[in-house]
């Protein structure tokens, strides 16, 4: 790595400009649910997730494809009045998703990548395809997770996520031979909260139940999507790293 290699770890869109990540190559993740949602409806088959700021954009893009595509996404957690998909990682199954567009516009994740679209490049992230990112961020120089947050306030999930990363990515950079770079504050708050998190999971507790106690994962208990946080705490369970490519504003394996 050079000397100015970094790795960072932003808590909140909301907390850096989006001027600042031109140089980035930044992970997005929203652990629930839109980045594992998107890596599971890509590992499925779907040609390609359009990811919308609002619901009004996603209703837009959907009528300009004249409803050729699935409509999914979220209000409070809930699939939203008029469209085909909610914003569970296990109804987009390959029977619903193979070669589909998916237009997605959720409260937080969406949202989150919007705010990067002036970084080098942009990955989609998620306890499921850890390694794979990983992997393919080895050789960049600057890289920064981007945690979406739950209605804009920072959320444990996505900072485990973050951690979990960081963690990832140094020790296969020490393995390598390379010099893991610069971690920020944030990021080694990040990778401590994940360090202590992980003993307790080796120690037999499930990573669920620490999703199960964070912030996004309390709205999912309350309405009774459990079995999206079971799924969502698979770590390394896909191999996939989806790309969001900011010409077309589309994301594909
Ligand atoms: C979001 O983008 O806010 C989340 O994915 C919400 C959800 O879990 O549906």
């Amino acid at each position: 790595m050079t000397p100015e290699s970094v790795l960072n770890v932003v808590f909140l869109p909301s907390t850096v400009s989006p001027e600042s990540l031109t140089e980035d190559t930044v992970i997005v993740v929203d652990v629930l649910r839109a980045t594992t949602t998107i890596i599971s409806a890509l590992a499925n088959g779907a040609s390609k997730v359009l990811p919308q700021p609002s619901i009004e954009a996603a209703r837009e893009v959907y009528a300009s494809m004249n409803g050729d595509a699935l409509l999914g996404g979220e209000r409070q957690g809930q699939i939203v009045d008029g469209f085909t998909n909610g914003n569970s990682p296990v109804e987009y199954t390959s029977d619903v998703v193979a070669d589909k567009t998916v237009i997605l516009a959720t409260t937080n994740g969406t949202v989150a990548m919007e705010h990067c679209r002036q970084a080098k490049q942009i990955l989609i992230g998620a306890m499921v395809n850890i390694q794979a990112v990983a992997e393919a961020v080895l050789h960049e120089s600057k890289v920064t997770v981007m945690c979406s947050g739950t209605d804009r306030i920072i959320t444990s999930e996505d900072i485990l996520f973050a951690g979990a990363m960081i963690d990832r990515i140094c020790s296969l950079r020490k393995s390598a031979g390379i010099d893991p770079g610069k971690v920020t504050d944030t990021a080694m708050i990040a990778v401590n909260h994940w360090k202590q998190t992980k003993a307790e999971v080796e120690n037999g507790k499930p990573l669920a139940d620490f999703f199960r106690t964070a912030r996004g994962g309390i709205n999912l208990v309350r309405i009774g999507l459990d079995h999206d946080i079971v799924f969502a705490a698979q770590i390394d369970s896909l191999p996939h790293v989806p790309k969001l490519c900011q010409e077309s504003w589309s994301i594909k394996l």
